[in-house]
Parts: structure tokens; C-alpha cells; sequence
């Protein structure tokens, strides 16, 4: 499952993961993760020297989801480091191993950016979610005050859009969505949009 910031897909990929019985992976975790780190160790981004090195150092990176990553900076970070071609490929690798390591799971739902385009380009399914960015920013506002955290409407609206800018524009695994991909609008109701996965997910 792929899509731009905000778009709803981790509470869409709770809830399919959770009916269907399937592992989930929000590979956006990992990003944020990693960006945290870098930004903690101070790594210079620009020196793809001191990256590789970092990324060596770490080996592995924990997959829980903490407040911590959550907020607007480390997301916004997290899309900087993301053009990075070394960190893109080691992310991809914990991706395949956490696969691998669960491969007693009947399937997985993984979300991202590129998942489909790239990582798990055989998916049974492909699902590209559409939501406009203005809906996205005024339920990633109400989500960063419902969790405490101080923000500004339009500045959210600003990252958003920087931020599917960044995504789409990277010359390394670009938001796109793959030819084989059901749109699939999450503009609406949560049930609307479940239900249409749910269709597709019964006819595998
Ligand atoms: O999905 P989330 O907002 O947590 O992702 C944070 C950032 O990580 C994204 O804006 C994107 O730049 C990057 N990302 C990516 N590829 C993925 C998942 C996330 O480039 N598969």
C-alpha cells in the first residue's frame, strides 16, 4: 500500500491487518526512525561517506512505533534522508529480513511509498491511496493537537505539499503509482474506503 504523507494509510493498514489476520509493516517507521538517529548522532547527510559508515555502526533498527517519531520535524527529516540511496537500500533490506522472519504469517500488509513500485513489486495486491492535500493537513492537524503537540494549519498544509514534492521528485524510488494499482480514495468514509479493499482483498 502506497501513498502521500497523511493519507490514512496506517489506520487503514491497522484495520486490514487486524480483519485479515496479516502482518503489518509501516515502512515509514523505519524512515522516521533512522532520521532520528542521524539527526541525534548529527550526521552530515550531504557526505555519503559518513552515511554508509553510520549505517554499518547501526546493523538494525527497532520497528516500534513511539510518539517520539511522530511528530512534523522527524517526518520532515525523515523525507531529507529518504532521497538517499544507501539508506533507502538498507531500509529495504529490513524490510525483506522482517519478511523472512515472519514468513510463518499467512501475509503481510506493508505501507510505504514505494512498495509497490520497488520493494514487494510481486504483491498480490496493490493499493495506491488518493486523498487531496488539504483533507490530508486538516486531519494530520487534528491528529498532532488530539496527541498534544503545538501546530499551525497552514504550515502543516506548507510540509505536506513540500513533502509530496520531496517524495515525487526524488530521483531514488519516487512516490509513483505502479501501473498495477487500484486507486483507492480514503476522501471519505472510513468504511467506504475499507469496503473497496475488502472487495479486492476477497477475490484474491
Ligand atoms: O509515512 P511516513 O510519513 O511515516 O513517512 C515519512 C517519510 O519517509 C516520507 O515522507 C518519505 O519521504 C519516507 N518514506 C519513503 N519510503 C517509504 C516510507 C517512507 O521514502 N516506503
Amino acid at each position: 500500500m502506497d501513498g502521500p504523507a497523511a493519507s490514512g494509510k496506517e489506520k487503514i493498514s491497522k484495520y486490514i491487518s487486524k480483519k485479515w489476520n496479516l502482518k503489518h509493516l509501516d515502512s515509514g517507521i523505519l524512515y522516521r526512525r533512522l532520521a532520528l538517529i542521524l539527526l541525534n548522532d548529527k550526521i552530515k547527510i550531504n557526505n555519503s561517506n559518513e552515511i554508509k559508515k553510520k549505517l554499518r555502526e547501526i546493523g538494525n533498527i527497532s520497528f516500534r512505533k513511539s510518539k517520539k517519531i511522530r511528530t512534523q520535524k522527524i517526518g520532515n527529516f525523515a523525507s531529507i534522508i529518504a532521497v538517499n540511496k544507501s539508506i533507502r537500500e538498507f531500509i529495504n533490506n529490513l524490510q525483506y529480513n522482517f519478511v523472512k522472519k515472519n514468513k510463518n504469517y499467512r501475509g503481510f500488509v506493508i505501507d510505504g511509498r514505494d512498495i509497490g513500485s520497488v520493494v514487494f513489486k510481486n504483491a498480490d495486491l496493490k493499493l495506491f491511496i488518493v486523498v487531496n492535500a488539504e483533507i490530508r493537513a486538516k486531519r494530520r492537524y487534528k491528529q498532532l493537537i488530539d496527541s498534544g503537540e503545538k501546530s499551525i494549519y497552514p504550515k502543516i498544509l506548507k510540509d505536506i505539499k513540500l513533502r509530496d514534492k520531496k517524495d515525487k521528485n526524488r530521483k531514488n524510488s519516487p512516490l509513483v503509482i505502479p501501473k498495477d494499482a487500484y486507486h483507492i480514495n480514503n476522501e471519505g468514509k472510513f468504511k467506504k474506503t475499507t469496503d473497496q479493499i475488502n472487495k479486492l482483498l476477497k477475490k484474491l
